[in-house]
């Protein structure tokens, strides 16, 4: 069927896990995990790139990570302010739209007026466009839509009986980009943990033990040849998806 999504994602979505563990395995501080995870991150974008997918999100910091022990919050804090004065200049080069969701609000003004201003300066670049979550959570995502609909529907704009899945969806975070093709977590576990809860309704889910510092292009490869692989059906069956005569 020619409506088929192509073998290439057009939107990859990570969790990045497993820098802590990847530090600890070595005796050092999880922040040297972090560090080591921002060049995955780099190896990542210039995978991206290379293979023509044109959006890639990625899941740098949730709305639970707070809870982690103050020394790790502000370690990665500063990491996000020195990766964001690093690389910018030769993202936006490479064509690279740089995008944040999440509660930006949270932030320190350092690190927020960083993020309005990466966003602002590669706004027109159309290579890839990569979105960082950051104090982001899945169901904090679908309850600001939620209250934006509630608000349009106080001020007389819009009727609750007029809301549906594509007004309520359009009121989400990266709704303006088709939904991921292919979700990557690292590190073993096996768990959504709160990421992309709506847009990943029909997205395929990879699952690897590589740890995030340790992703490299191969590792790549092979989670796209495995998605490359799968018969992507959303509802239908696989005889209609395979175009083959529908049996009654
Ligand atoms: C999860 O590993 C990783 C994070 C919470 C932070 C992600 C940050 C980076 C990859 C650094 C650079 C990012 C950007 C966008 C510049 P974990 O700490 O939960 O690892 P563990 O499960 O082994 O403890």
């Amino acid at each position: 069927m020619s409506s088929e999504p192509p073998s290439v994602p057009r939107h990859i979505a990570i969790i990045m896990d497993g820098n802590g563990r990847w530090a600890e395995k070595r005796h050092r501080p999880r922040r040297f995990g972090h560090r080591a995870g921002q060049k995955a991150v780099r190896q990542c974008v210039e995978y991206c790139l290379r293979h023509g997918v044109p959006v890639l999100t990625l899941f740098a910091f949730s709305s639970e990570n707070w809870q982690r022990p103050p020394s790790e919050v502000s370690a990665l804090m500063g990491l996000f302010v020195k990766a964001l004065d690093k690389e910018v200049d030769e993202l936006h080069a490479h064509g690279v739209r740089l995008n944040f969701i999440g509660a930006l609000e949270r932030f320190e003004a350092p690190l927020l007026q960083r993020m309005q201003a990466a966003s602002h300066r590669t706004r027109d670049n159309t290579a890839l466009q990569v979105n960082i979550a950051v104090n982001y959570g899945g169901r904090w995502d679908i309850a600001q839509a939620a209250r934006t609909l509630a608000n349009e529907v106080a001020r007389g704009q819009l009727k609750a009986d007029a809301i549906d899945e594509t007004l309520f969806g359009a009121r989400l975070c990266l709704s303006e980009l088709p939904a991921p093709d292919l979700f990557i977590r690292t590190g073993g576990e096996r768990r959504i943990s709160n990421f992309l809860l709506w847009q990943l309704a029909y997205t395929e889910l990879y699952f690897t033990d590589t740890l995030w510092p340790d992703i490299d292009a191969a590792c790549l490869d092979a989670a796209m040849a495995d998605y490359a692989g799968r018969q992507r059906r959303f509802g239908r069956t696989g005889a209609q998806v395979s175009g083959e005569p529908v049996a009654h």
